[in-house]
């Protein structure tokens, strides 16, 4: 049992939130776009890389082998992040994993990624926000330790959509990929977390859903994606806008602060339009959609921990984090690294 889970969590000087460390792990199998090419042609269904590389910017992606589970790719993500931030499994307090994909309907993936921590007895739960779960997992996050309710949090975005895709489907099925991105969020005296702004439209629920359920020893209904790649890519382009926009005001700083943009990787005419309206030149955008696909809730914390490893986000540096993705959801993120 943890014993600090238990202790007093108030720490009067820690006013904020802040990353202390980063982690991510890829499945191994990386299927180029040559790769799918030549599954879908088995299927007699027509791609290729030059429209994928056109439409999306996406190159590769990674799938699981059959067996590995999604708390299976959140655990190297999470130790990784716990060795950056010099943290072991007994100082986290509060596990949330993003998930569109858990390992079973329940219990939640956070709680089977805690037993295979060994950081058993602190809060662990399913954060279900789709291609947004990381960024409202990183701002349900900062709320608690702001609130006093956690002092070192793990944050995991983990996907495996390879198992939800219809591979009959062109339009969608080469877009996705999986992996898992975390990060180590902890009690700061200095933020941190500067601003965050989620939001959810339920009326676009259609437009990127997952439509079977289980019920009565059954899956009823089509438990494949189903997506309007044009409305969602609409909508997005608008939202993620607004978002940016509302968490600079927030915080008080301007588009000349910023020092990366990080949004959802899912399409990388999406993620330029979204910096041109910000006036950001095309080097403060951080991009592995093109080598990672869509990894949904995985992919801003996989892009993240990327950016960090290759030295380009340093410490202090302003980072804006945004996520777009099925409910319809969006959210924003603006920290200082
Ligand atoms: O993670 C949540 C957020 N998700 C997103 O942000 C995704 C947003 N949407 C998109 O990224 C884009 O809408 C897509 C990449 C999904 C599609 O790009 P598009 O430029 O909107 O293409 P489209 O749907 O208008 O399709 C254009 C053509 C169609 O053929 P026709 O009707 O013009 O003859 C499609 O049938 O491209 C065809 N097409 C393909 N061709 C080759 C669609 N998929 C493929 C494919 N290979 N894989």
């Amino acid at each position: 049992m943890n014993a600090q889970a238990f202790a007093p969590l108030a720490q009067p000087n820690a006013r904020y939130s802040r990353i202390t460390g980063t982690g991510s792990h890829l499945p191994p199998r990386r299927l180029s776009n040559d790769d799918m090419t030549a599954l879908l042609a088995q299927r007699g269904i027509e791609t290729s890389d030059a429209w994928i590389v056109e439409r999306t910017g996406i190159r590769a992606r990674h799938f699981a082998a059959d067996g590995v589970n999604c708390s299976d790719l959140a655990l190297p993500a999470a130790r990784a992040a716990l060795e950056a931030a010099g943290r072991t499994a007994d100082d986290v307090d509060l596990i949330i994993v993003a998930t569109s994909t858990p390992d079973m309907v329940f219990p939640s993936t956070a709680c089977i990624l805690q037993d295979k921590l060994g950081a058993n007895g602190c809060m662990a739960f399913d954060m279900q926000a789709v291609c947004s779960g990381f960024v409202y997992a990183l701002s349900v996050a900062d709320s608690m330790i702001r609130g006093g309710m956690a002092r070192c949090a793990l944050v995991i975005g983990s996907e495996i959509f390879s198992r939800i895709l219809d591979f009959n489907d062109r339009t969608t099925c080469v877009l996705f990929g999986d992996g898992a991105g975390a990060v180590v969020l902890e009690a700061s005296a200095e933020p941190g977390i500067l601003a965050t702004d989620m939001h959810a439209d339920g009326r676009h629920v259609g437009i990127l859903c997952v439509p079977g359920t289980v019920s009565g020893g059954q899956v009823l209904g089509d438990p494949l994606l189903k997506m309007d790649g044009q409305s969602v890519f609409k909508l997005a382009v608008g939202v993620l806008d607004s978002a940016a926009r509302a968490v600079l005001e927030r915080a008080g700083r301007t588009e000349a602060d910023l020092d990366w943009l990080i949004p959802h990787q899912a399409n990388i005419r999406i993620m330029q339009s979204t910096a041109r309206k910000l006036k950001l030149p095309l080097s403060k955008l951080v991009v592995t959609v093109d080598e990672h696909g869509n990894t949904s809730a995985a992919s801003i914390p996989l892009a993240l921990d990327t950016a960090v490893r290759s030295g380009r986000v340093k410490r202090g540096d302003t980072v804006m984090l945004e996520g777009v993705g099925g409910g319809f959801t969006w959210g924003a993120v603006l920290l200082d690294f």
